[in-house]
C-alpha cells in the first residue's frame, strides 16, 4: 500500500479553492472525524479520511460523563499521541479541554503548544466568540495553528441551558458571521461550525478564505467532521449529534460478547487449536518428575 500522502493546512485551503490535492486527485468537501484510539485510526486513515480531531466527546463517549467538561489535557494528550503514531498523515487536532485556554493567554499558549510538541498534532481547537480574539491571536502569534469552533460551544452546555442550535435568529446569525470575521482577522486557520443553520454555514463559508468545516451544519461547508461512535451505531447512551448511520456496531458488538461469553461457558472456547502445547516428550518428563516427587 502507498503511503498518503501528508494533509497539511496547505490541501485544506487547496480543497476550499475547489483543487484536487493527495495522490489520488480528490476534490470536493474534505472529510473528518473524531477518534480516540490508535487502532481506530490507522483504519480511518486507510479509509482516506483527511483530518481525524481528537475531541473531548471522549468524555462522554469513551469515559461515559454526560457532558464535555471533566475531560482534562493529559488524557486528550495521550489519545492525540496514539491517534498520530495510527494515522500520521491525516490533518491532526487537538481539542483544548475546558479551563485549559479560557484562564489565562499564557496558559492558552503553553496548553496548546503541549498539543503539538508532544502528540504532534497539526493545530488545536477552541470553542470561541468575538471575546477570545486576544487568545487566538496569542496562540497564533506563538506559531501554532488555531481552528476556531463557533456556534453551538458543548463547553458552554449550562449557560445554554442544554445542547442547543445556534444562529436561529437573524440578530444570532448575524453574530456568528461576525465572529467568523473576527477570527480570520485574529489569525485563526480553519473554523469549525457546530449546530448552526445550513443557510448561515453557508454564508459564512462563501465569505471567508479559511476552510470551514461543518458540525451538524448543514452540506455546503468546506469539510464535514461527525462524532465517529454517531455514525458507527455505538451508542453509550448520549444523544446522538447527526443521524446518518453508516454501521450498526452496537449490534454486531453485542452480537459477539453474547457469542464469546456463550462459548466460555460452553467450552467452546479456547479450543485445541486455540491453546499453547508441550511437546510429547517435555509433557512425559514433566510427568516423570511429578511421579518421582511424590514417591
Ligand atoms: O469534541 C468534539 O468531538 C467536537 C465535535 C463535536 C466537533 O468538538
Amino acid at each position: 500500500m502507498n503511503k498518503p500522502t501528508k494533509v497539511t493546512i496547505r490541501t485544506l485551503r487547496a480543497r476550499k479553492r475547489g483543487e484536487k490535492t493527495g495522490s489520488d486527485n480528490t476534490s470536493g468537501p474534505f472529510s473528518m472525524l473524531t477518534c480516540y484510539d490508535y487502532s481506530t485510526a490507522a483504519i480511518m486513515e486507510e479509509a482516506g479520511i483527511e483530518s481525524l480531531l481528537v475531541g473531548d466527546t471522549y468524555g462522554e463517549v469513551c469515559l461515559g460523563y454526560n457532558s464535555t467538561l471533566a475531560v482534562t489535557l493529559d488524557h486528550l494528550i495521550t489519545i492525540a499521541a496514539g491517534v498520530r503514531r495510527g494515522a500520521p498523515s491525516v490533518f491532526l487536532v487537538g481539542d483544548m479541554p475546558f479551563l485549559t485556554y479560557q484562564v489565562s493567554v499564557e496558559e492558552a499558549i503553553r496548553n496548546s503548544g503541549r498539543f503539538m510538541a508532544e502528540a504532534d498534532c497539526d493545530c488545536v481547537k477552541i470553542e470561541v466568540d468575538r471575546r477570545h480574539a486576544e487568545t487566538v491571536k496569542a496562540i497564533t502569534a506563538a506559531g501554532i495553528p488555531v481552528m476556531a469552533h463557533l456556534g453551538l460551544k458543548p463547553q458552554s452546555v449550562n449557560q445554554y441551558g442544554g445542547y442547543v442550535a445556534q444562529g436561529k435568529s437573524a440578530e444570532e446569525a448575524l453574530f456568528i458571521l461576525e465572529d467568523a470575521k473576527i477570527m480570520e482577522q485574529a489569525g485563526a486557520v480553519a473554523l469549525l461550525l457546530e449546530a448552526i443553520p445550513a443557510e448561515v454555514a453557508a454564508l459564512i463559508t462563501c465569505s471567508t478564505e479559511l476552510p470551514v468545516i461543518g458540525c451538524v451544519s448543514g452540506p455546503n461547508c468546506d469539510g464535514q467532521v461527525v462524532v465517529t461512535h454517531d455514525i458507527l451505531g455505538y451508542s453509550s447512551g448520549h444523544p446522538p449529534r447527526s443521524v446518518k448511520p453508516y454501521a450498526d456496531l452496537r449490534g454486531t458488538l453485542l452480537n459477539a460478547f453474547r457469542s464469546y461469553a456463550q462459548d466460555v461457558g460452553g467450552r467452546k472456547f479456547p479450543i485445541g487449536e486455540q491453546s499453547i502445547h508441550m511437546e510429547a516428550t517435555q509433557l512425559d518428563t514433566l510427568r516423570q518428575s511429578l511421579d518421582d516427587q511424590s514417591r
